[in-house]
């Protein structure tokens, strides 16, 4: 078992594809590391997918490291990468540091990811000096849903386009070891990913980036309500719950479960003494 580093990720630049699905939690965690993924994203959304919040901003960094600490607990070979939430990096550069570095110290992940770009690279390249490896996010940032007013494909206009080469190059000169590009034109996130020394992590940015990162819930068909145009279903997994749970209600209501296969007994010698003991 070889473990996964960040040098690592960063030699994979243009060689065999990364992958990248989030966890939450201990049993995840294992799940993901039995299969061979290797970066365990725990995203801020934790927010919408775990804890109900409408979108990743109320999302706390208290939140994050209790369930980073869980992950961390269950995994030896992943790297795992933990989300800064909203208003733990974009205050000053002292905060970023003494959140991100709790991620490290406390939580036990290898590497944050933070959103946003130019603005955030004098941050990033903080934050690596000190030791801390950075993934950075460019494209539909969530964070910023509250500016983009929606969550749309990004980087469609020339405009967007020279924004976002702008960005990925100044993340990349800061000193982030991948990048992952969100909702952004297959063609632009080829041409972005050609231009950089560093891979990327698409997630509805086509094959052409380095990596491909999904949210577990998505993927395995867990998420009510929720269809995006990027997330390939792997399994239905909420029906095959839901009908399993159906079966747990009926049989209790029916009184078929627990049957004795699942009852501890009594042994036949103490049996008579509880016929023969008092009722109260
Ligand atoms: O929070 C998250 O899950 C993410 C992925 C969608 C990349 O940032």
């Amino acid at each position: 078992m070889k473990k996964i580093t960040v040098p690592l990720i960063r030699q994979r630049k243009g060689g065999k594809k990364i992958t990248m699905v989030t966890a939450y939690d201990y049993p995840t965690a294992k799940l993901l590391e039995e299969a061979g993924v290797e970066i365990i994203l725990v995203g801020d959304s934790l927010g919408t997918v775990i804890l109900g919040y409408e979108n990743t901003l109320p999302v706390t960094l208290e939140e994050i490291l209790h369930h980073t600490k869980a992950v961390s607990r269950a995994v030896k070979k992943p790297l795992v990468v933990a989300d800064l939430p909203f208003l733990s990096y974009q205050v000053s550069v002292e905060q970023a540091i003494l959140h991100a570095g709790r991620l490290l110290k406390e939580g036990g992940a290898q590497a944050v990811k933070l959103e946003g770009g130019e603005e955030f690279a004098p941050t990033v390249e903080k934050l690596v000096r000190r030791g801390i490896p950075v993934m950075g996010h460019l494209g539909l940032t969530p964070q910023f849903i509250s500016q983009l007013g929606g969550y749309r494909v990004q980087g469609k206009t020339a405009k967007e386009i020279e924004n976002l080469q702008r960005d990925a190059k100044a993340l990349e000169e800061a000193g982030v070891f991948a990048l992952v590009l969100e909702c952004v034109p297959k063609e632009v996130a080829q041409w972005i990913t050609e231009q950089l020394s560093i891979p990327t992590i698409g997630i509805g940015a086509g094959a052409g980036c380095d990596g491909q990162v999904l949210v577990f819930h998505d993927m395995m068909g867990l998420t009510p309500d929720f269809s995006a145009k990027f997330v390939k279903q792997y399994l239905s997994l909420r029906e095959t719950i839901v009908q399993a749970l159906q079966k747990f209600v009926k049989e209790v209501e029916e009184g078929q479960f627990p049957d004795d296969e699942h009852s501890f007994h009594l042994p036949e010698s103490e049996l008579s003494h509880l016929k023969k003991a008092p009722k109260p």
